[in-house]
């Protein structure tokens, strides 16, 4: 549905060339007129007034004054690489989709990120990182648009605006830029304790990575996958870094902060420049697609749940190569735009109701980051599949459709009927039951444990990663004016170990409370510790 002058792959040919290069031997106007000078206005005599009929200086300025696009209201600050990834086929008896067939190669852009800074800020804050993948498939696109935690900070997307509020910098003074060490994000996430697991994870060493090259990543939510026979099965993915999973000290932190603000983008972009190029292995954990849609007892529609790799180990099933950086910051990484929704045949979705909120708010927000609804046709979001959708007009629009009757079938435009099944790639849901309900704003009683999981991963670290964890939120939560929103963190910290309490009470000068719920009997997942971490397979 594009302009003929891009290429499928987003490259552009004929004239566009030559416009996009901006390197012909003369300058034009934006309308192809000739220039002879671009530095001088023009002007009633050399020390004269300007005139207002100068075209040229009033098409230059009103283009510069409108080249700033809206930042991204989340993950503002990110930088992007080119890559291709191959399937070994492993995951081919669970899923009909045609890109993890065996040896199947795909283009893909990845855009990693921060969450709550904004476009211009450092990169090695304590912070979640985005891990945002689009595969261009031969099926259309696919993205994966995943964190560098497996958890979230809530379990039903109506509270997204809160939490975000609560992290992004205060409203009245705008502090801090790109820290949770502020007293709205602690209150929030200790008056929401399902923010407990993500909160303590990012107080870990995860938080604070060394590369983007060797961070995990993690789709978070459950997915269902249908194989060939329409059967399902409930996943989760994984990316794995074959450097293995490290992060910086938080005094390696804060000197290179100062130092060099854009040290992730930099070792990104330095690494695939002098061919280092970083890998990943894509792997998937997956659990029978049983009505309770639970694991071991793990409600698996909980995104504050993760299940341990003990439990159900992450099975390879292709590798990532981040091979080329992006020639235009703006065109590829600023401009591209992944959203949960986009789905190939052969992966659906399930009823995570963070998810759902998901599948909303990507298209939604779009709408306004690119100016209208055609951004699917900007080349960076171009499936590198066929298009033939029968979506017109637009801010934007830069198709020519031909035809008089955008709908099917019709008897006007060469009567092409509407038809599509398996038989032709289509996609379609997982015929999936939906549950006789009556409508109720509430979670399920099994959303209400918001300690067990926690005191896995703390049990499940080494003692310097414990020591590491203290000192964080020793840190973060000085910084807080409140005295009561200090205390009710303890309080939180004492739920899920008293160790930990402790550490953090003797941090801030404060006595350690007793926990109010019965400690959690859980056994500790190696796989969880970056000391003890034994991917990558091979
Ligand atoms: C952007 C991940 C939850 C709304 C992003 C990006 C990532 C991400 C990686 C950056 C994409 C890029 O690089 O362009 C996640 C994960 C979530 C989650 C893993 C939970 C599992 C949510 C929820 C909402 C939301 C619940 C809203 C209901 C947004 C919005 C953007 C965004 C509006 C900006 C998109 C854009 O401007 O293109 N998210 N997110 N996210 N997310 Fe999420």
């Amino acid at each position: 549905s594009g302009p003929d002058t891009v290429s499928p792959t987003g490259q552009p040919t004929g004239a566009d060339q030559a416009r996009t290069a901006q390197s012909g031997s003369y300058l034009t106007t934006a309308q192809g007129t000739r220039l002879y000078d671009t530095d001088h206005s023009l002007k009633a005599g050399p020390r004269g007034p300007i005139l207002l009929q100068d075209h040229h200086l009033r098409e230059k300025i009103m283009h510069f004054d409108h080249e700033r696009i809206p930042e991204r209201v989340v993950h503002a600050r990110g930088a992007g690489a080119h890559g291709v990834f191959r399937s070994y086929g492993t995951a081919a008896n669970v899923t009909k989709a045609g890109f993890l067939a065996e040896d199947v190669e795909t283009p893909v852009f990845v855009r990693f990120s921060t969450v709550l800074g904004s476009r211009g800020s450092s990169d090695t804050v304590r912070d979640t990182r985005g891990f945002a993948t689009k595969f261009y498939t031969s099926e259309g696109v696919f993205d994966l648009v995943g964190n560098n935690i497996p958890v979230f900070f809530i379990q039903d997307a109506i509270k997204f605006p809160d939490v975000i509020h609560a992290g992004k910098p205060h409203p009245d003074r705008e502090i801090p830029q790109a820290q949770s060490a502020h007293d709205t994000f602690w209150d929030f996430v200790t008056l929401h304790t399902e923010a407990t697991h993500h909160t303590l994870w990012n107080m870990s060493d995860r938080g604070i990575p060394r590369s983007f090259r060797t961070m995990e990543g993690f789709g978070v939510h459950t997915f269902r996958l249908v194989d060939a026979a329409g059967g399902t099965t409930l996943v989760k993915f994984h990316w794995k870094p074959k450097l293995g999973v490290h992060s910086l000290v938080w005094e390696e932190a804060q000197l290179v902060n100062g130092m060099d603000p854009d040290f992730h983008r930099r070792d990104l972009a330095d690494a695939i420049e002098a061919g280092a190029y970083p890998e990943w292995e894509f792997g998937i954990q997956t659990f029978p697609d049983t009505p309770d849609q639970t694991f071991e007892g793990i409600d698996l529609l909980d995104p504050t749940n993760i299940v341990p790799e003990e439990l159900a180990p992450v099975q390879p099933i292709g590798l990532l190569t981040l091979n080329r950086n992006p020639s235009n910051f703006f065109a590829e990484t600023e401009q591209v735009a992944f959203h949960p929704g986009h789905l190939v045949p052969g992966i659906d979705i399930t009823d995570d109701p963070l998810l759902a909120g998901r599948l909303f708010s990507y298209l939604d927000t779009q709408i306004t980051r690119l100016a209208g609804p055609n951004f699917a046709q900007i080349p960076i979001n171009r499936p590198h599949a066929p298009v033939n959708d029968m979506l017109r007009d637009g801010f934007h629009q830069s198709a020519v459709h031909r035809g008089v009757a955008p709908y099917r079938p019709n008897s006007l435009d060469g009567g092409c009927p509407f038809t599509a099944g398996a038989d032709m790639g289509a996609y379609i849901e997982a015929p999936v039951r939906v549950p006789e309900a009556t409508k109720v704003r509430e979670a399920p009683a099994s959303f209400d444990d918001h300690f067990s999981q926690p005191r896995r991963f703390w049990l499940s670290m080494s003692p310097v990663e414990r020591e590491h964890i203290i000192g964080a939120y020793s840190f973060e939560l000085a910084k807080c004016y409140e005295q009561a929103i200090r205390e009710r963190a303890l309080q939180v910290l004492a739920n899920i170990d008293p160790e930990l309490c402790a550490g953090v009470a003797a941090g801030l000068g404060l006595p350690a409370p007793e926990p109010t719920v019965p400690l959690a009997d859980v056994a500790p997942s190696p796989a969880l510790s970056q000391i003890g971490h034994t991917w990558p397979t091979d």
